[in-house]
């Protein structure tokens, strides 16, 4: 007779299935058993693969129109997996100046001392004459990442344009597709070699997890991205795997309503006298609408726009019954950030707000009090 603990470890792993699923409860410690052929199992270690992941992976992949993805921990674990797979000592990167500031911070603090030439460039230069002269004279392997619509800024750059000039110099083009996600917009098929997001924002999109995800179609690119995430251990961990799997399925329904909120709020926004320099890609009027338009499916749940100052922005998330402030963005409640506390290139008074869920008149006539009141 086995002792106590033998008999327990034996009885919750009595169906012996390699790499059974994580299952709803917190079982965290899968029964993970190698068979008895070595070098014939998938799942020897879930740090290089495991069902969970397969899961969330093939329905990322489908939603991204890619052959393959990878679940990370975090969006900032897709960015740093994608580019210290791509990148060596004497090559070369080219980042957005006004796209998420951890990405710029990255690579100036993790890259540059490794011997990787940094370059800036804002959104909409991405396609310029510009970023085509410096790709030309860049040294070593030239990865370029784009980030469109641009946090906070919410610039859009021609995708098919910035693929055709990395194309005729053979650098590698990664977009991040955290603002548009998916639903939004497809980056692969507009010419991306690989797509970084943040699932931590809208796909998921209860505020409640952190994730990231690359998705390529390219094979070589993926065995090498899936060898930096083993070596690496920036691993997506199994509660929230299934968090976030659970959650895809309500995305398309929450992003519907999300990008209706945004739409009639710019609306509502742009022609109040409380607010000015209005940024949404669905505005007919903006300054990224045509592009947009012409490479987006929908224009997404941000909106961006100026007030006088912080204090102003204060008085109104006080004076506002449904807007929470809060920096990340993409959950169901609607937020609001002033960016400039995190150090963002923009002034004092600018406000980046996530429409959520609410019913849209019920949003709109808060947002409208709260102006008023100021
Ligand atoms: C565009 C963009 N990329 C990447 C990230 C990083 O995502 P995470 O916070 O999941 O690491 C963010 C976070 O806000 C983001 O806005």
């Amino acid at each position: 007779m086995n002792g106590d603990s033998t008999r327990c470890v034996r009885a919750v792993a009595a169906e012996k299935i390699p790499g059974s699923p994580m299952q709803r409860g917190p079982v965290f410690a899968a029964p993970y058993q190698l068979s008895a052929e070595e070098g014939t199992e998938t799942d020897t270690y879930a740090r290089a693969s495991n069902p969970g992941w397969r899961d969330l992976e093939s329905a990322l992949a489908s939603l991204e129109g890619a052959s393959g993805a990878l679940a990370v921990g975090s969006g900032m674990s897709a960015v740093t997996v994608a580019l210290r797979s791509l990148l060596t000592a004497g090559d070369t990167v080219v980042v957005p100046s006004d796209g998420y500031y951890q990405v710029r911070a990255y690579a100036r603090e993790r890259l540059e001392p490794m011997g990787i030439t940094v370059h800036e460039l804002k959104t909409t230069e991405m396609a310029s004459e510009v970023a085509a002269g410096l790709l030309a004279t860049a040294a070593g392997t030239t990865v370029v990442v784009a980030e469109t619509p641009a946090n906070p800024s919410l610039d859009v750059v021609d995708l098919r344009a910035v693929s055709e000039r990395c194309r005729s110099v053979g650098a590698v083009l990664v977009v991040d597709n955290t603002t548009a996600t998916p639903l939004g917009q497809q980056p692969l098929e507009l010419g991306a070699d690989v797509v970084v997001a943040s699932g931590t924002k809208t796909l998921s999109g209860h505020s409640d997890l952190l994730m990231g995800y690359i998705a390529a179609s390219d094979a070589d690119l993926l065995a090498r991205m899936g060898r930096e995430r083993a070596l690496s251990g920036t691993v997506l961990g199994p509660f929230e795997t299934w968090l976030a799997h659970r959650s895809l399925g309500t995305a398309g329904l929450r992003f519907e309503r999300q990008c209706a909120n945004a739409l009639a709020l710019a609306a509502l926004l742009e022609s109040h006298p409380a607010a000015e320099h209005v940024r949404y890609p669905g505005l007919p009027g903006d300054p990224a609408h045509d592009v947009a338009s012409a490479q987006m499916r929908s224009f997404g749940g941000l909106v961006s726009f100026e007030f006088g100052s912080a204090d102003r922005f204060h008085r109104f998330v006080a004076g506002s019954e449904l807007l929470v402030s809060a920096t990340s963005f993409g959950g169901i409640h609607t937020t609001a950030d002033r960016r400039a506390r995190w150090g963002d290139p923009v002034p004092d008074g600018f406000v980046r707000i996530s429409c959520g869920i609410e019913d849209t008149d019920d949003l709109i006539v808060d947002v409208e009090r709260a102006l008023s009141a100021l």
